[in-house]
């Protein structure tokens, strides 16, 4: 998949970030280059051996986890399990196979209901197979088939250091004292609670939970997935938390945090259960946004659902822990939500509007997920489309309802579809429903997939059905699956059962929805729909075929189902969202009225497809791009922007049409629309890094098409705009900072002198290209300023826009000290490879210092990044340095890996990095004066319009 390079590095961490809630899209929306990396499907089947037998099956698991801390010198940071696992043999066998991942099993025995052991075959009572993380029971007798038996397993383990290896690990904060502790958590999701206890770890397993947990008495901000029953006193100054009962639930979603001094910091007490905010003690009084959050999408939720979450069972919380280290932004354990604390201490003096604006998802993510991942729960990984999703979908669409000025359905386009019809136009997209077996593969599933493309699907879905008739086939999808694994063909039996009920498909006769449902769930990519006009009759004839970004892809002759809507210059119903019709078949024809005019397909791109038009309707629509007011729906100009870029690259359009539909974007300030464009553009730009003087060239008429949306903007927030105004400030000044726009720098530059000598703090919603100007620009006196900033500070937003200030360092002294941090702890694992990115992004040079840094400590760097953790950071980093190389460095940079560092399993991430730069390199040389051309061309025709409209404004004034 080499050529699908990816425009976000957010798009890297999607895959990445293996499970739960991805990183946000806009902290990392930067340009990185990026495979997302797939593997070879062939052998899938043969893996089914990672799967569990149903034969025996949990019920009921009683757990006591014994916690040490450092006070245990012989084995610091350890634990002890001991658990009581009921059990139900579905069938007659004599073996018993679970899942465990700790460091040793010290004794296991079963017994039956009446309490006599069962007798384990001598020589060889139970084994493990380190592969497959099974630990398996050979019994010396059959087990009843029916009948139930209780295991009971006594093993020990490890803590992780740090987050990213998931299972129980270990992470610090400084208290209020400035006194560093040490507290422990678990991430289970997806398959890492055997690292906890030997378990049936797959989602269909759902069974009760009891824990217990024990740890040293002074340890008192114990919390859980459910309410504490009781602390007992233990000997040797420890203690023992009981927690209540779980309901029947999957074991990835079993959690629990141990500390000093987490404490509740905000809670509404209003609430049964209560709802709570839990963090580290100084940040108490710091979580009210992230409380309002909680509070209003559980409200909302309740009654949206009509299942209130208060009856999902007795003992559950409402909690959401603030976590200093996080491998994710945030994972929906039920009952207590773990989030990245950069997420839930939010305000309006410390953080980015990026940032508060993904946090209003993420939480309404977390919480859909009560319902939808975890009352219901799939089968299996495979189709993790469904929990992620649905979360994906509510996350945007029903935090509207509470939030509304966040205008989340807006973004959803950005974040979600266009970053999908993205992916999926690549050769190795995969199908929502997709076969995954192995941790990698399974790992690899949480990915643009099953968040973006499953998201946008049911957008699509529930505009066809009705948003009503939506509801309602959750509300049956949910009541009827409650506390059980549940799958795809569920969900299609709920929806198809609403549509009967409220008679929602009546405008498409023939349409079979199960059709709809098969094709675009178990097939993978999307079509385009390719419109030509006959303008003096009207008749529109639409055809569709598989759209592939690859030029040189192999067409297929797949159909979608594709929902139409479409807007007119004489009937501009872009709001309209409830398809006409849909097209069944390869071709469809409409009639319009015989008059030439603009026409617009996919309502405010609520499809998912992208639409080509014969040239004279292109010329139609790229004059009403132009036109003041604009009769074109925001919605759909972002849609023309992010088709425009994929159909210049796949070679449908001319760079020169293409660029001159776009130059409605030098009068645009719409994030919307500006978003799409920077993605596209910065493709383009980075593909001239080795040709510095076309660059330059290109990057000049880039900024001449920003000076607009820069002086509407202005440099600093107004009184009353609204966060999705503030957001792309932020956006373009970034971008505009970062190709040298003289004033944008010199106004950067001016607010960090008036911070560091006069003490006036920044406006945290302009953070970002102040300090990376600052860096850029600055002496080692500045780069001192801003790291002893970051050191002090409490907010975790802003520690993480200095690091990414110190990225943008140009001396390479500075920057090799900045790269130097990033081994240190106070650059915390979660954030060491997007830090090392800062420093590519931060200047084209800076790739030179980077890969001295790299050399000198890659053993260093592989073991501080954590690069046997799922993430594998180091494969990464090595492959994002290639982008970033010109022909000598690759070739300098290829020989030093080959050289040293054939053996690593980054070997190969590193080669196919250094492949796609050249292939880049390349496909830039022979486009380039193509591009500039387009670029140029287009900037004469603003000036020419822009000069008619200063000689008719001089001769209107004269008249
Ligand atoms: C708790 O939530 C309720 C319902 O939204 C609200 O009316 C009340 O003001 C909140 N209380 C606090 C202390 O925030
Ligand atoms: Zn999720």
């Amino acid at each position: 998949m080499s050529q699908t390079l990816l425009w976000a590095l957010g798009l890297a961490l999607l895959a990445f970030a293996g499970a739960d809630n991805p990183i946000s899209y806009y902290i990392e929306s930067q340009d990185f280059p990026f495979d997302e990396v797939l593997e070879d499907p062939i052998s899938r089947n043969d893996q089914r051996v990672y799967r569990l037998p149903t034969t025996v099956e949990p019920v009921e698991y009683d757990i006591y986890i014994n916690l040490f801390f450092a006070e245990r010198t012989d084995k610091p940071y350890s634990y002890e399990g001991y658990e009581s696992i009921i059990v139900q043999a579905n069938e007659a066998v004599n073996e018993i196979v679970l899942h465990a991942n700790v460091d040793t099993i010290r004794s296991v025995s079963v017994f039956d209901s009446a309490n006599k052991p069962l007798r384990l075959q001598p020589f060889n009572p139970y084994h493990t197979e380190k592969v497959y993380h099974f630990l398996k029971i050979n019994l010396a007798e059959n087990l009843v088939a029916g009948a139930k038996y209780t295991l009971e397993i006594h093993y020990e383990g490890t803590m992780n250091v740090g987050p990213m290896k998931r299972g129980i690990w270990r992470g610090w904060y400084v208290d209020d004292n400035n006194v560093e502790r040490i507290y422990a958590t678990t991430h289970f999701q997806p398959y890492n609670a055997r690292q906890a206890f030997p378990c049936w770890d797959e989602p269909y397993f759902k069974a009760i939970f009891k824990l217990h947990l024990s740890g040293p008495s002074g340890y008192t901000g114990v919390f859980s997935n459910t309410a504490i029953e009781q602390t007992v006193p233990l000997p040797n100054n420890r203690a023992r938390t009981d927690f209540a009962p779980t309901p029947r639930m999957s074991s990835y979603l079993v959690t629990f945090l141990v500390s000093e001094s987490f404490q509740v910091i905000a809670q509404n007490t209003t609430f049964n259960p209560p709802i709570r905010i839990i963090g580290r003690s100084n940040t108490n009084g710091l979580a009210d946004h992230a409380l309002e959050l909680a509070v209003k999408m559980t409200e909302h939720f309740d009654a949206y659902f009509e299942i209130p979450y208060s009856s999902l069972s007795p003992n559950l919380l409402n909690d959401h822990i603030s976590s200093p280290d996080w491998a994710s932004a945030g994972t929906e354990n039920w009952g207590m939500v773990s989030y990245r604390e950069l997420y839930l201490i939010l305000s309006e003096e410390e953080t980015l509007m990026s940032v508060e604006h993904y946090a209003a998802t993420l939480v309404s993510h977390e919480l859909a997920h009560k319902w939808f991942g975890n009352l219901i729960t799939c089968h299996w990984w495979s189709n993790t489309w469904i929990n992620e999703g649905y979360a994906s979908y509510f996350g945007y669409i029903a935090t509207h309802a509470m939030f509304p000025q966040y205008e989340f359905p807006d973004h959803f386009n950005t974040r979600y579809l266009q970053t999908s019809l993205s992916f999926d136009s690549g050769v190795g997209t995969v199908a929502l429903n997709h076969d995954v077996n192995t941790p990698a593969q399974v790992t690899g599933h949480f990915g643009t997939i099953s968040y973006s493309k499953a998201a946008a699907f049911l957008r699509m879905t529930a505009n066809i059905m009705t948003p009503e008739t939506f509801r309602k086939s959750c509300k049956i999808f949910l009541e009827t699956n409650a506390y059980k694994p549940t799958g795809p063909d569920d969900l299609l039996e709920s929806m198809n059962q609403a549509i009967r009920d409220d008679n929602a498909l009546a405008d498409y006769p023939g349409f079979s929805f199960t059709d709809y449902y098969n094709t675009w769930v178990n097939e993978p990519g999307y079509p385009i729909l390719d419109v030509h006009v006959d303008h003096p009759t009207g008749v529109m004839y639409l055809k569709q075929e598989r759209f592939f970004l690859n030029p040189l892809a192999i067409p297929t002759d797949q159909i979608y189902p594709i929902p139409i809507t479409y807007s007119t210059k004489t009937n501009p119903s872009f709001t309209i969202l409830k398809p006409s019709q849909i097209m069944m078949g390869e071709t469809l024809t409409i009639n319009k009225a015989p008059v030439e005019e603009w026409v617009i397909f996919n309502n405010m791109q609520q499809g998912h497809y992208r639409v080509n038009y014969d040239l004279k309707t292109w010329s139609l629509i790229a004059e009403a791009l132009l036109e003041e007011p604009s009769p074109i729906h925001t919605a759909n100009k972002a849609q023309i922007v992010d088709d425009v870029f994929a159909l210049m690259r796949v070679g449908w359009m001319s760079y020169l049409d293409g660029f001159h539909i776009l130059r409605f974007l030098a009068k645009e300030t719409s994030l919307h629309i500006w978003s799409p464009a920077i993605s596209g553009f910065t493709w383009l730009r980075n593909r001239l890094r080795h040709l510095p003087a076309k660059q330059a060239e290109f990057d000049a008429f880039l900024l001449s098409q920003m000076d607009y949306a820069i002086n509407q903007l202005g440099y600093e927030p107004k009184d009353g705009e609204t966060p999705t105004v503030t957001m792309a400030r932020q956006d373009i000044l970034q971008f505009a900072c970062t190709l040298g726009h003289e004033k944008c720098n010199q106004d950067s530059w001016e607010r960090f002198v008036n911070l560091r000598d006069n003490g006036v703090e920044i406006n945290a919603r302009i953070r970002r290209n102040v300090y990376m100007t600052a860096m850029r620009k600055g002496t080692q006196r500045d780069f001192e300023f801003l790291l002893n900033r970051f050191k002090k500070s409490n907010y975790a937003n802003d520690q993480l826009e200095m690091l990414r200030g110190m990225g943008a360092s140009t001396d390479p002294e500075l920057l090799t000290r900045y790269l130097a941090l990033t081994l240190q702890k106070e650059v915390r694992t979660h954030d060491k490879l997007n830090s090392f990115n800062y420093a590519l992004l931060g200047n084209n040079e800076n790739v030179k210092t980077v890969v001295m840094f790299v050399k000198h400590n890659i053993d260093e760097i592989r073991r501080r990044y954590v690069e046997d953790s799922p993430a594998n950071p180091v494969h990464s980093a090595l492959s994002n340095v290639a982008a970033y190389l010109d022909e000598a460095g690759l070739d300098d940079y290829e020989q030093w890996l080959r050289t040293t560092q054939a053996g690593i399993p980054q070997f190969n991430s590193a080669i196919s990095g250094i492949n796609s730069a050249r292939t880049n390199i390349a496909w830039g040389t022979a486009n380039a004066d193509k591009i500039l051309a387009a670029a140029r061309g287009s900037a004469a025709a603003a000036v020419a319009s822009l000069t008619l409209l200063i000689c008719m404004t001089v001769l209107s004034t004269i008249v």
